[in-house]
């Protein structure tokens, strides 16, 4: 069973990554490595140790461990460090801050695809049968983002392509645009069983890959479709009807969520609203606006 991590630990990290968000950096994952160490090795090390760089000083710090529990060693080694508020800092094991800032610079989808990998990071990972990672234009200045692959998508490995999915055909295609012209992708990339809504550590796990497609891709605008997109981008727990169809923003990206085309085959009435909607985000494409297209 995972310990908990000392609060003097918890600060340090916690104090590093505000760090690095001050920086702009906000990708980070679970280490796979520490979760696949035996059980033996993660918990029975006697203690938290910590390995500070400076230019002129290296030290290895051991924190004691917390009463009754047995301990995790963190060990993070040293860099080279080229300021002197990088050089107060603990550093990290793996790539550097600028190796870290390069590798965001030259992303691309395949890079992110590769680090995805045959994912196990979540729980989905063990009733899915194909990842479903997105598709369409790379360049794409118009991307959907939707909840998680259902049975159709999980067959296939491709997103939308059930019946929610060929009514969001209809709906690009009635924008005068083709599947192609855009990219589509989900929250989670893993179809979660029965079609349930992905869970919160599930969202966490998965969104770093979804926001590093969005960032590799650039598009002008996010569609998001439905409320489970809408919160992940938008950081929100109101309910989606409180702000369908404004304009938002994701990372300075002009976003606008309308309701996903589940709820359109349950509720057609609706599909007028997504209409207008979508007539919106194709003013700001400067695709053409035609009328009578609502069904
Ligand atoms: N619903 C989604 O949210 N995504 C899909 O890919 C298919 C259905």
């Amino acid at each position: 069973m995972a310990e908990r991590i000392s609060e003097t630990l918890q600060k340090k990290l916690s104090d590093r990554m505000s760090f690095y968000e001050d920086l702009g950096i906000q990708l980070f994952y679970r280490d796979r490595q520490v979760a696949a160490l035996p059980e033996t090795e993660q918990q029975l090390e006697p203690a938290v140790t910590i390995r500070f760089s400076s230019p002129n000083m290296q030290k290895e710090e051991t924190l004691p461990k917390p009463a009754g529990k047995p301990a995790l060693r963190v060990t993070l080694p040293a860099m080279t460090p080229v300021s002197p508020k990088i050089a107060s800092l603990p550093v990290a094991a793996g790539p550097s801050l600028f190796e870290a800032v390069d590798k965001i610079a030259n992303d691309t989808l395949p890079k992110v695809r590769e680090d995805l990998g045959e994912c196990t990071r979540c729980k989905l990972h063990s009733t899915r049968h194909k990842i479903v990672f997105g598709d369409g234009n790379p360049k794409a200045q118009l991307v959907f983002v939707g909840e998680g692959p259902g049975a159709d998508e999980d067959a296939q490995g491709l997103p939308f392509v059930g019946r929610a999915g060929k009514l969001l055909t209809q709906m690009i295609e009635a924008m005068g645009l083709q599947r192609k012209d855009v990219y589509i992708c989900n929250v989670v990339k893993c179809r979660p069983p029965e079609n349930r809504q992905p869970e919160e550590d599930e969202v966490s796990t998965c969104s770093p890959f979804l926001f590093r497609q969005i960032d590799v891709i650039a598009p002008k605008v996010i569609v998001c479709l439905g409320a489970v997109a809408a919160k992940t981008l938008l950081q929100t727990n109101r309910g989606i009807s409180q702000f369908r169809g404004e304009w938002l923003e994701f990372r300075g990206r002009k976003l606008l969520a309308t309701y996903h085309p589940a709820y359109l085959l349950r509720n057609p009435p609706a599909k007028s609203e997504v209409w207008k909607d979508l007539q919106k985000v194709m003013a700001v494409l400067g695709l053409e606006v035609k009328k009578g297209k609502s069904n």
